[in-house]
């Protein structure tokens, strides 16, 4: 499955650095920090990310096939990242479309997808996830919603190399599933963890807002979104989901 796995003490993104690394080869590329300098979310934003009190882990891979098929993956793999926390008896995950991961209602990781190279061909994945596991006080002031870390799941103490060995068994057959059966056989374990499944919500598109209620996803993972017009299908990319 690795090609190899790359520790950092400090860089500006774990996405970034793998990135620079492209073209991949057909194993996959490792890449964590103990801190980032300039540690990222979608659209620009940043991901607060202090010295090992969290991870900052990126795996890099080359998907055969085109780009299209890959609108699903940030669900899968929030998927995978939920399963691997419930295999540590975190069992309060939920997921909120397309990429965020809560615990009890708050922010507790975050997965953001990038991918470059020719979109008909293969195709360089970098898949970068930070999750919270004991946030340093005053280290969440550049948080701008309610957050969450692990200690907050009554589960004591993590150890990160625990965490990140789980995470990977995850994660790597995940990519390999997604690259043969792309978003389909993770339909139903995603509706499973549904964070807002029923529920009243805004979908902001660069300010173009639609309201209506979240019934679930697609089997391409499309959020579907039911109104009074009837059921639209959303695609990722710069749409922004909250509740009413
Ligand atoms: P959406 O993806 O639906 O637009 P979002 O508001 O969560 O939702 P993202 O770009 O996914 O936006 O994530 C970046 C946001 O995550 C930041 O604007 C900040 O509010 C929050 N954030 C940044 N660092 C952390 C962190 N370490 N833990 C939890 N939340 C964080
Ligand atoms: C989000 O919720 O918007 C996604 C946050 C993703 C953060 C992780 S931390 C490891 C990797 N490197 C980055 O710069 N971002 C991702």
């Amino acid at each position: 499955w690795l090609h190899d796995l790359q520790i950092h003490q400090s860089i500006d993104s774990t996405n970034a650095e793998l990135r620079r690394q492209t073209p991949f080869g057909r194993r996959a590329s490792v890449c964590l920090a103990e801190s980032q300098s300039a540690g990222r979310g979608r659209r620009g934003r940043s991901w607060v990310s202090p010295f090992a009190s969290s991870i900052y882990l990126s795996v890099g891979w080359q998907f055969r096939g085109g780009a299209e098929v890959l609108e699903g993956l940030s669900l899968a793999i929030g998927v995978a990242v939920g399963e691997a926390l419930g295999e540590l008896g975190v069992d309060s995950i939920a997921l909120k479309w397309p990429n965020d991961i809560y615990l009890d209602g708050k922010k507790l990781a975050g997965i953001l997808v990038e991918m470059s190279g020719d979109f008909s061909g293969p195709c360089d994945v970098v898949v970068g996830i930070g999750i919270n596991v004991q946030l340093p006080d005053g280290a969440a002031e550049g948080i701008e919603q309610p957050w969450a870390d692990l200690r907050d799941s009554g589960q004591g103490a993590f150890t990160r190399s625990v965490l990140v060995g789980k995470l990977l068994s995850h994660l790597l057959p995940a990519l390999a599933t997604y690259e043969e059966h792309g978003f389909a056989p993770w339909r139903e374990r995603w509706l499973a963890m549904d964070a807002f499944a029923g529920r009243p919500v805004i979908v902001d598109n660069n300010g173009r807002r639609l309201s209506g209620t979240a019934a679930g996803v697609d089997a391409r993972g499309a959020l579907l979104l039911s109104t009074g017009a009837g059921v639209q299908s959303i695609y990722g990319g710069e749409v922004s989901l909250r509740l009413q």
